[in-house]
């Protein structure tokens, strides 16, 4: 991870939503041309209907057209390590069940893990061809 991107991180993570839980969530896909789709948590005043920074920086990364994701980097300004959700996981698999994850804590250390050591008996795409 370079510094630039850790630069971006802490700029995105100001925009984040996050009013009810104060816990503020900055996610970057950067795809295999280096181009970054961004995404924040934003939270809603009916919580349920909250929304994660990795799964809409999932969504900014499909309708920005980018081409396959390379890496996910996930920053928070928490002392322990911030690691997707369950449901973040399951979305984060669709396109890349390897995707290479770059966790960052408030100090700057970093944690490297993959996608499928988070989901370890993964349901995919490919499951769906059983049933056609
Ligand atoms: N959150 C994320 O955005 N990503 C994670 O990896 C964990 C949790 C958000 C959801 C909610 O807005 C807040 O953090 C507290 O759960």
């Amino acid at each position: 991870m370079n510094a630039e991107i850790l630069d971006e991180l802490k700029k995105l993570l100001t925009r984040a939503y996050a009013p009810y839980s104060n816990f503020k969530v900055a996610a970057i896909i950067r795809d295999k041309n280096g181009k970054l789709a961004r995404g924040v948590n934003v939270e809603n005043a009916s919580y349920g209907l909250t929304s994660c920074a990795e799964r809409n920086a999932v969504f900014s990364f499909v309708a920005g057209g980018y081409e396959k994701p390379a890496e996910l980097f996930l920053y928070s300004e928490t002392e322990a390590f911030t690691a997707p959700c369950g449901a973040c996981r399951q979305v984060l698999m669709e396109f890349d069940p390897n995707l290479p994850i770059v966790l960052i804590n408030r100090n700057g250390n970093i944690k490297r893990v993959s996608i499928s050591e988070l989901v370890p008996l993964p349901f995919g795409p490919k499951d769906l061809d059983d049933a056609k």
